[in-house]
């Protein structure tokens, strides 16, 4: 079986990092790595690579940043040639970037079977770009691995056909534990000074929230205003870091948030696990608080991802300034208990969505058949 799996961006690296150590656990599947080079800086890439123990990608399709559409676009017209060539039994996406998008589009036209991981989530705001990402490539996908239980729902609920999905995890949570002893290890919290201390974490990329300058001042306000009461690392995305720079020069600016680099995943693993508070409006992010058990605020006004809150540390608390900092107080003096990690958090996602790539039979020839013959109405009416 040969399998292609496509990544392109941070999310995506992690997740593909326990699918690839299991492909390689059986000599039947052929695994290729193709990376489409969204995500191109070292501290974006490289370093996720080494550090999760991934091969080398076989092909790097260099398609760097663009528009939605061009970035899109330059995935499918640089993916196709290769696709061909590679003649895949299989191509494997991860996620909702851009690049997991632009690679289903590309093999479903070239009627290669499409398999999704990590289908299903819906935030049902369709202003992000990541929620039209998800939708097309569920859409399109021939078999859906999902990470809880609700996104079956969604998927019947767009007409998806039950039998093609499957709960079987979250395959971030195998990323996770697998590197468990290596993260413990990381000497970040010293490097920042911040060894017996309480401190929170943030991150913020999404353009909903950085883009527009006073959406972005209004939220740097408040967090300052937190970090009158403990200090935040604020590892900054490079996205953010153009507009940050004015503001970061005004005086006074830097005080309770501590600038950092964008952090490899073992740093930024460690860092989480000994923090006090996280405020995030990524995905991924929501997800590893619940697998630490540190409390994460989500500075947004949904999650794509619910399980997080109700079996996790998550709280979705919206973009208010005033919210935003008296949430923060609250949950640091009252931090809400630990909890069991959600079903099937449990290290064997990737296990099991290998044993069912296997066994599942996704014949290209019996699927292009299906997807050349007519549809049974036009036939009935004879025309
Ligand atoms: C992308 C994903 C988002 C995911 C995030 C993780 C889409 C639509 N968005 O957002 O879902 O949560 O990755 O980080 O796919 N840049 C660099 N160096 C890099 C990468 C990016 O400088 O290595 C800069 C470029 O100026 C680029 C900008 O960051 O224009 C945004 O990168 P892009 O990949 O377009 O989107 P992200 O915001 O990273």
């Amino acid at each position: 079986m040969r399998i292609v799996n496509v990544v392109g961006a941070r999310p995506n690296f992690v997740k593909i990092s326990p699918l690839i150590r299991e492909m390689r656990r059986h000599p039947v599947i052929t695994s290729v790595l193709v990376h489409t080079g969204q995500h191109y800086d070292e501290a974006m890439s490289q370093q996720f690579f080494a550090e999760l123990d991934i091969p080398a990608a076989d092909h790097n399709l260099e398609v760097r940043s663009g528009s939605h559409a061009i970035q899109t676009a330059e995935v499918m017209r640089r993916l196709e040639p290769l696709l061909i060539s590679a003649r895949p039994d299989v191509v494997l996406v991860v996620g909702d970037v851009n690049s997991t998008l632009g690679a289903a589009l590309t093999a479903v036209k070239l009627g290669i079977p499409v398999v999704h991981v990590e289908a299903g989530l819906r935030s049902f705001d369709r202003a992000m770009p990541e929620e039209i990402n998800r939708v097309l490539t569920d859409a399109i996908s021939d078999l859906l691995f999902t990470t809880e239980e609700g996104a079956r729902r969604n998927l019947v609920r767009e007409g998806i056909a039950p039998r093609k999905i499957h709960f079987v995890g979250n395959v971030m949570a195998d990323a996770l534990l697998a590197s468990r002893t290596r993260w413990r290890t990381s000497s970040i919290v010293d490097q920042l000074g911040l060894a017996g201390t309480a401190f929170a974490v943030l991150t913020l990329h999404r353009p909903a929230n950085v883009d527009d300058p006073r959406v972005f001042g209004d939220l740097l306000g408040a967090l300052r205003e937190i970090g009158r009461h403990i200090p935040i690392v604020f590892p900054v995305h490079p996205r953010v870091t153009s507009r940050l720079a004015a503001d970061a020069a005004a005086p006074g600016s830097g005080r309770g948030l501590i600038f950092q680099p964008p952090l490899g995943y073992l740093d930024f693993m460690a860092l989480m696990s000994r923090a006090r508070l996280v405020l995030t409006d990524s995905g991924g992010i929501q997800e590893e608080t619940t697998m630490l058990g540190v409390p994460c605020l989500t500075l947004r006004d949904t999650t794509e991802r619910p399980v997080t809150v109700t079996h996790g540390t998550n709280r979705v608390i919206g973009t208010c300034a005033k919210t935003i900092v008296s949430e923060a107080l609250r949950t640091l003096d009252e931090p809400p208990r630990p909890v069991a990690p959600p079903p099937l958090w449990d290290g064997g996602a990737a296990r099991r969505i290998v044993e069912i790539l296997l066994t599942e039979r996704l014949d290209r020839r019996a699927r292009l058949r299906e997807s050349m013959a007519p549809a049974p109405a036009l036939s009935a009416s004879g025309a």
